[in-house]
């Protein structure tokens, strides 16, 4: 039988709507709304459709969207970016005021950020407490220790457990295995899943490049989380029959004109063989539709987040 599809679409609806609920709850009781801002350095095309989303996202559940700076294009005032020659001293500068003010919850600098900025000092200057990426190292430590130390998972891995988890696959004693030793997913998810508590509680594997026999591992796998920005590193004989297959990898291999807008889209390709493996395992995602629309989605989880934090409801 086919396996069943975990659809990054339909959860991120679902989620949304239980965050728009309950910012208006909060609103009702405590008169605030979440804050967030988005700082982008200059007009990265890629970023603009990243940022635009996540400006998007914020107004549909509610939320105060903030951005520093003038705006892109006439079409869309709300999308504002920073001069691409500013200075570091400059942005700490901004950051700094965003630390400051009581009506922001979360800060995100939206990266790449151009060659003359040192990105960690940047990454580290924001407030831990409003670190809704989950980058500062106050939280990957926080992160590493777990249970109630954790505030802000990054967004990325946080939305793959939310999905294995509303997929009702059973996570306690299952094998977990990682492709990928990222900073932003592949270390991340692996903790995660190993950390006692629901949703967790795993048996977890990182492979990487330098694993001697990658296929081995995974065919041991009850759970296969691939973030390796490799297409089709995944053959469908490394796969166990019935496991839950996570597929993070977004790669561009081509272009092809959209049937809908008639506009050249990309091609987009995970890292696993999706035809062949979906006759193979019990759960996949799909690319795109899978674990892409969680990220965003769970930005937002994290700056509703942030304000229950702050106001001891969290
Ligand atoms: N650039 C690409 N993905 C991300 C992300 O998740 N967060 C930030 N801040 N920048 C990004």
């Amino acid at each position: 039988m086919p396996a069943k599809l975990i659809l990054g679409t339909e959860i991120r609806e679902q989620i949304l709507e239980e965050i728009t609920k309950e910012v208006a709850e909060i609103k009702g009781k405590h008169g605030v709304v979440p804050g967030l801002v988005t700082i982008l350095v200059g007009a990265n095309p890629a970023s603009i459709s990243y940022v635009t989303l996540k400006i998007q996202t914020a107004h549909r559940v509610g939320f105060k969207e903030m951005m520093p700076g003038k705006p892109i294009n006439e079409s869309n005032p709300d999308l504002k970016s920073l001069p691409v020659d500013i200075s570091e001293a400059d942005l700490l500068a901004t950051i700094d005021n965003y630390n400051k003010d009581d009506s922001v919850n979360g800060i995100l600098v939206q990266l790449p950020l151009p060659k003359h900025i040192d990105e960690k000092k940047v990454l580290n200057a924001i407030d831990p407490d409003k670190d809704v990426d989950g980058f500062h190292p106050v939280n990957v430590g926080r992160l590493m220790i777990g249970g109630s130390e954790v505030k802000f998972a990054p967004c990325t891995p946080a939305g793959i457990q939310e999905m294995i988890v509303r997929a009702g696959v059973e996570t306690s004693g299952a094998e977990v295995v990682v492709v990928g030793r990222s900073n932003i997913v592949g270390k991340p998810i692996a903790n995660m899943m190993l950390q006692k508590g629901p949703g967790a509680n795993s048996t977890v594997t990182i492979v990487h490049t330098r694993t001697k026999d990658m296929a081995s591992h995974c065919k041991r796998a009850d759970i296969l989380i691939v973030a390796a920005g490799v297409p089709d590193l995944v053959k469908p004989e490394w796969i166990k029959p019935g496991a839950c297959v996570i597929d993070v990898g977004v790669n561009r291999v081509g272009e092809k004109v959209s049937e809908k807008t008639g506009k050249k889209i990309a091609i987009l390709k995970g890292d696993v063989n999706f035809d062949a493996a979906k006759e193979i395992a019990g759960y996949i995602t799909p690319v795109p539709g899978g674990v892409g629309p969680m990220t965003i989605t769970m930005l937002m989880k994290n700056t509703l987040k942030s304000l229950k934090f702050k106001l001891g409801i969290a």
